[in-house]
């Protein structure tokens, strides 16, 4: 008689890719400290910023971790797989190895690494490492978002005028520049004050934790955002595109904020 294989539930392993994926992040983390204090080689991606060893080395070592920890998963990985890996699977590691190069190149400390778990075409889980501070962000579907094991929550601010928020620019100046600077300068004169530190990864991170209290940025891609946007979502926030249509990883256009100012931002960003 033929027994039936029991269908995989996500229950069934999400706390161990859970683990993996810290194993994996905190591995990538070593690796860039070491090339931190390195002199680089950098190479200009065309319309799409910087690569060096270092992206490509944390990469590597993120990608051999998963792929044993779950030979069926594909990749969806900024420098080796950026249009994803052929083939059919209910999972997926969306990675990028190093969130904020440009910072890494001058020495500013604010990048990361960032891997997102897709199963049946949602992200079930988020994990972001902050190497310099040691900083580990970590989400599941349902379970809550952490910073190095507390549990996070969204800011409680309420109104524009008394918020901090975080942006980003595309690398593609020529196309996307000026509608930025638009959006920039509508909301420079709305919010308290507004900052762009680089990552966009730390972006969703910082407003999980309520330091931030909204992000905005276009054209981003889907390894910029698959763990940070949960990480916003399951510390209590609100995450759609610039219509209010909930995020999706293939968006590009984010907005992600404490839910409580979302419509306010969102009616100057759109
Ligand atoms: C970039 C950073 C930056 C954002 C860019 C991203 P990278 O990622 O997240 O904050 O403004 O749009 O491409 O190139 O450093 O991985
Ligand atoms: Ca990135
Ligand atoms: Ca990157």
């Amino acid at each position: 008689m033929k027994t039936r294989k029991r269908v995989e539930a996500l229950s069934d392993f999400l706390p161990q890719i859970r683990k993996d994926m810290i194993r994996a992040a905190h591995a990538a983390g070593r690796v860039l400290m070491r090339y931190y204090s390195m002199s680089l080689n950098v190479r200009e991606k065309k319309g799409a910023g910087l690569v060096t060893e270092a992206d490509l080395a944390a990469e590597k070592s993120v990608m051999n971790i998963l792929a044993k920890a779950r030979p069926d998963f594909l990749f969806l990985s900024e420098e080796t797989n950026p249009h994803g890996q052929p083939g059919f699977s209910r999972g997926r590691w969306v990675i990028d190895p190093l969130d904020g190069t440009t910072n890494f190149v001058h020495r500013f400390p604010m990048f990361c690494v960032s891997i997102g778990a897709e199963w049946d075409g949602q992200i079930v889980a988020g994990v972001i490492y902050h190497p310099v501070l040691k900083d580990l962000y970590v989400a599941t579907l349902g379970g809550g978002a952490f910073l190095n094991g507390k549990r996070m929550q969204v800011s409680t601010t309420e109104k524009l005028r008394n918020s901090l928020l975080t942006t980003g620019f595309s690398y593609r100046k020529q196309e996307w520049l000026h509608a930025e600077m638009t959006s920039f300068e509508r909301l420079s004169r709305t919010a308290r004050a507004i900052r762009r530190p680089g990552s966009a990864a730390l972006d969703l991170a910082y407003t999980a934790r309520g330091v931030f209290d909204g992000f905005w940025e276009s054209k981003l891609s889907p390894w910029d955002v698959a763990a940070g946007g949960l990480l916003v979502r399951e510390a209590g926030g609100q995450v759609t595109n610039f219509k209010g249509v909930p995020f999706h990883i293939e968006q590009q256009n984010i907005l992600a904020t404490n839910g409580l100012l979302h419509e306010e931002l969102r009616g100057i960003v759109k």
